[in-house]
């Protein structure tokens, strides 16, 4: 029987080619969305692949929709915590909203995301984390405090869990994007976008979903079993740690 992967905020965006590159690896694969209605029906009906409506930052919300999702598929062996925010704005600018909004969706949700299913790991011995952080938790970013501090958060997540993963068979991995041509990266104001930061990216263009997809099927792969607390890059080398 296929292993069961769960995608948060797999519907659109870099989600959505997670999910539909681990689909065509042959998992079984379940995808959460937060709000967009349409839009997950429209990737229900093109992939066939199920979607739960949950919102990440609610613990109690998040271990309900695992249990019905564990329920209809079965238990959760891949885990991809990718559901994420922007609440861009120069520090002097931000409201605590903006700080809590982000901060309880990804970085809270990465962990109301993982905790349920992590008892289920270590009980089968197998388990696979991978948390979509960014450049950005690596390098900072201006108008992004709030974002970059989750994303520099999510990397200590994984370390972490890595460490205690280990002897159970359950690796724990990040992966962190450069700039993707997704909806997120568009909503940058567009001179900010075409002036400043693709030209910082020595690849001279945005990166794909599939790109960052691909990256996640590898780690997903049974033969992945040494890979554990890494970070791996894929920005274009517009940093490069
Ligand atoms: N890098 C370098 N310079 C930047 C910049 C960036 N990312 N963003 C803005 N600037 C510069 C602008 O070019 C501008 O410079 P000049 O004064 O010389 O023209 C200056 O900063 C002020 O910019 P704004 O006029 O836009 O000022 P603002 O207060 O209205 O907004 C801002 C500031 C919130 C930083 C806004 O410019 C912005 O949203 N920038 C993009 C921030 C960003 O990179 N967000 C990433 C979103 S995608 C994502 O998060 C996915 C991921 O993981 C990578």
């Amino acid at each position: 029987m296929s292993r069961v992967a769960l995608v948060t905020g797999g519907s659109r965006g870099i989600g959505e080619a997670i999910s539909r590159a681990l689909q065509a690896a042959g998992y079984s694969v379940a995808a959460t969305y937060a709000g967009n209605d349409e839009k997950a029906a429209a990737f229900t009906a093109a992939t066939g692949i199920k979607t739960y409506k949950w919102n990440v930052a609610d613990y109690e919300a998040s271990a309900a929709g695992i249990a019905q999702v564990e329920a209809d598929l079965g238990p959760v062996e891949i885990v991809v915590a990718n559901a994420g925010i922007t609440r861009d704005a120069a520090f002097h600018k931000m409201t605590p909203d903006m700080w809590n909004d982000v901060v309880a969706t990804n970085l809270t949700g990465v962990f109301n995301t993982v905790h349920p299913v992590w008892p289920g790991m270590r009980e089968r011995g197998f388990g696979r984390v991978i948390v979509i952080s960014s450049i950005n938790g690596q390098k900072g970013q201006m108008g992004q405090v709030n974002y970059a501090a989750t994303k520099a958060g999510d990397l200590g997540i994984v370390k972490s869990l890595a460490q205690e993963g280990a002897r159970k068979g359950i690796t724990a991995n990040a992966i962190c994007p450069g700039y993707i041509g997704t909806e997120m990266v568009r909503a940058i104001p567009e001179k900010v976008l075409n002036e400043v930061i693709i030209p910082q990216i020595p690849a001279g263009r945005l990166g794909e979903p599939e790109e960052i997809a691909r990256c996640v099927t590898f780690l997903a792969s049974d033969d992945s079993g040494f890979i554990n607390g890494s970070t791996i890059s894929a920005n274009g080398a517009q940093f490069v740690v």
